[in-house]
């Protein structure tokens, strides 16, 4: 039996090897019959000026001429079935060699259905919840013609300045490598050539999400050995998952725009990490190479762009435009176009756009495909898996014994806060505002005034919620940051609550009613200075399409919240960026002082004088209705050999009395090792439902990969050395235990 199972993986792996030599073989033959600049205008990706805005605008381009002279690889922005296929039938029928288009998007967080931003579903550390939803949304950008989403984005990032931390997985490396390789099994199944299957792609490669003062495009200036334990698992763990392509970052990384960065984008990523799909670059990023003072002409930039084997361009032009000069001029080879042109074709082969270019899209088959109840239900559901109950003073919530309500604030009828950002197929009449879901869940018992704006007092707005809460028996309150206020180019020098909307939590507050936050925000706020006015506070984030009906779920108590903290929450501005995996330093806070009541013993530790290290929130945390213990925590094997798995069990007890969900979360600690490591390190997780009273035994396996680093000698691997473990339910948790790996 086994001899068959093995000669069976032989075979299957054969396949794919001719599938990929097949398509190779047909790439071949079909460049064989191309002039250069068709080969050229297959790594060039072009917007239409119709469509979606998702960058700086360049010149416009008569993108109709373009594709008739067989000079468009792909395009980036256009929004209806309707119009893809037109495009693509121009394609077909006019060009030359009829090469079809490869449609390309930001579906990053669903299509017509928006699932919560990513950063919110990262929270449900539902792995197998986040798979299902880029497929769901592949499924829908399939039928509109869609084949190719600019998704996942692995960008690791501790710093909510920084607008984009919206649409990652927070500032985990480990979970976010879970996450980033589930949305690209999400979105390519098992199957490119399958109709409802789309190409990912892995972004922004890379380290995008470590700039400088957490303002988007700026420099990140990091260490190859931070980069590598820190920034790269989510990019290596989505490239194993089979991602078909790549997209480089803005920023610069050791003083070299990714873009032109021969290091990250061919010794790394082909060399090292074998790579062999193609990479786009972001938008216009070749030619901000020259903003970059990289490039002196945007020729120079192609150059660069070409010489780091960056495959297709987006948007500036920059190859048709320069590339054959500098092939004429001996900077780059046609062999070089050959290699490039190659991977993207090869992919436009695996999605079997060559055997029916009109294989994905069709404005009957979209109609058909989107909004179904099925994946409307899994939005509601990854929704009230996302929101973090993150304070509950005196169990104000669940709201279930027919409270009045007042539900006040700038977002009680805000369709764009539940949806968030990237959402160009949005359809904001098909979206569940908060007031929705609770005149739904609570008919007759809802009382609404806005309060004031998200960013202004309105005239008279205070006095009306106030009148609103005296006369309710508990205030819900919508406050945070619009849907716009979140993604790209949205960097904030501060992420406090804006004034107005202190002013108005202050003022409902001091009705002495029970006050309920409900947080619409991308990003982790600095929430210190107001937290003593919420009783009860709940981040629902960006919650998508059926965000007001899962808020009204969570809220009523038909769903215990679930969801833990991804990024930590800071109490000011001036902790950022602010991580739970940090390093100890020379003179940890924590550090036992051998004076201690000498008046110089609380200096000289790495601290402010005026705040506390730790944040308001830590990474992991998040309440529910019930409560959890963990005990009995035991290494199976606390002595291994290098290489030998470590087995760490323990248990979790429903101490309440009500049903509910946790996770389970596993830190180690490497006390001794050739460099200095994180205090802590997330390396296992267990999302778990238990009934009231009930128990669950929890068993984690460490690998030697788990516990593997970029070491002194530069090398990835695992050290001799003694570790501390815990298990519980944030970064926080005191259930320790110990284990050796023996030399
Ligand atoms: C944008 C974003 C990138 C997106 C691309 C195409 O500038 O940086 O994430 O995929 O352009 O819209």
């Amino acid at each position: 039996m086994k001899k068959i199972i093995i000669l069976f993986f032989a075979v299957v792996s054969l396949c794919g090897c001719c599938r990929r030599s097949e398509a190779e073989r047909f790439a071949d033959d079909l460049m064989s019959r191309m002039t250069l600049r068709e080969k050229l205008g297959q790594m060039s990706q072009f917007v239409t000026t119709t469509g979606d805005v998702t960058g700086p605008e360049g010149e416009p381009m008569d993108i109709n001429s373009l594709i008739r002279a067989g000079e468009v690889g792909s395009i980036l922005n256009v929004k209806t079935p309707e119009e893809i296929e037109a495009l693509q039938r121009l394609a077909v029928d006019s060009s030359r060699l009829g090469i079809p288009i490869l449609f390309g998007h930001d579906i990053i967080h669903g299509c017509k259905v928006l699932f919560p931003i990513n950063l919110a579903s990262s929270c449900s550390w539902n792995v197998e919840a986040v798979k299902e939803s880029a497929r769901l949304a592949a499924a829908e950008a399939a039928a509109m013609g869609v084949a190719w989403t600019f998704s996942p984005m692995c960008d690791v990032s501790a710093d909510p300045r920084w607008g984009r931390v919206s649409e990652g997985s927070g500032e985990d490396p480990y979970l976010g490598a879970k996450l980033s390789a589930a949305m690209v099994e999400g979105y390519q199944g098992k199957d490119l050539a399958d109709s409802s299957t789309i190409l990912a792609c892995v972004k922004h490669f890379a380290a995008y999400g470590a700039p400088e003062a957490g303002r988007d495009y700026n420099t990140v200036d990091m260490s190859e050995r931070m980069f590598r334990d820190r920034y790269l698992p989510p990019y290596v763990a989505a490239l194993k998952a089979g991602a078909a392509t790549a997209m480089t970052s803005f920023n610069d990384y050791e003083a070299i725009p990714a873009s032109g960065n021969r290091w990250l984008l061919k010794e790394l990523l082909r060399d090292e990490l074998g790579f062999e799909g193609f990479v786009v670059s972001d938008y216009r990023a070749i030619t901000e190479m020259i903003a970059h003072g990289v490039a002196a002409d945007d020729k120079e930039a192609a150059a660069l762009a070409l010489k780091a084997w960056l495959d297709m361009e987006m948007v500036s032009g920059s190859y048709l435009n320069h590339a054959e000069a500098l092939i004429e001029e001996g900077v780059i080879s046609e062999k070089d176009i050959d290699r490039m042109c190659r991977n993207i074709l090869v992919a436009k082969y695996n999605l079997g756009l060559f055997e029916d270019p009109f294989r994905y899209g069709g404005a009957e088959r979209f109609a058909k495909a989107i909004y179904k109840k099925e994946t409307r239900d899994f939005a509601r559901k990854v929704a009230q898996e996302s929101m973090v109950l993150l304070k509950n003073e005196g169990s104000v919530l669940p709201l279930d014994s027919g409270e009045k309500i007042a539900l006040i604030g700038p977002f009680v009828s805000s369709s764009r806060s539940m949806l968030g950002s990237w959402t160009a197929f949005r359809d904001y009449d098909s979206t569940a505002v908060i007031k929705e879901g609770f005149d739904s869940r609570f008919p007759g018992r809802v009382t609404v005034a806005e309060g004031c704006t998200p960013f202004e007092d309105i005239n008279g707005g205070i006095a009306q919620a106030v009148r609103a809460a005296r006369n309710a028996d508990v205030a819900v309150l919508t406050l945070g940051y619009p849907g716009e206020l979140s993604g790209e180019a949205t960097s904030m020098a501060s992420v406090e609550l804006p004034e107005c909307q202190k002013k108005l939590l202050a003022a409902v507050k001091a009705t002495g009613k029970p006050v309920v936050v409900l947080l619409t925000t991308g990003r982790p706020m600095a929430l210190e200075s107001v937290i003593d006015d919420m009783d009860a506070l709940l981040v629902v984030w960006h919650p998508g399409t059926e965000g007001g009906h899962a808020i009204a779920d969570v809220v009523s108590g038909d769903v215990s919240p679930s969801g833990h903290l991804t990024m930590c929450f800071p109490r000011c501005d001036g902790q950022i960026p602010i991580r739970y995996n940090h390093k100890n330093t020379g003179r940890p806070l924590k550090r036992a002082h051998p004076n201690p009541e000498k008046p110089w013993a609380k200096y000289y530790k790495s601290c402010y004088l005026n705040t506390p290290n730790t944040p308001l929130y830590p990474f992991g945390y998040g309440l529910s209705y019930t409560s959890f213990e963990f005990d009995s925590l035991t290494v199976v094997n606390p002595q291994v050999a290098m290489g030998e798995d470590v087995v760490i069990k323990a248990r979790v007890r429903n101490v309440g009395d009500r049903d509910g969900a946790t996770v389970a979360q596993l830190y180690i600690r490497d006390l001794v090792a050739s460099t200095t490591r994180p205090v802590r390190e997330l390396k296992g997780f267990e999302r778990i439902e238990l009934k009231s009273g009930e128990s669950a035994e929890l068993e984690f396996v460490l690998t030697a990969e788990d516990m593997a680093f970029c070491r002194e000698d530069m090398k990835f691997a695992q050290e001799p050395g003694d570790f501390k473990v815990w298990v519980g339910q944030d970064s926080d948790a005191t259930l320790e235990a110990q284990f050796t790996v023996l030399p």
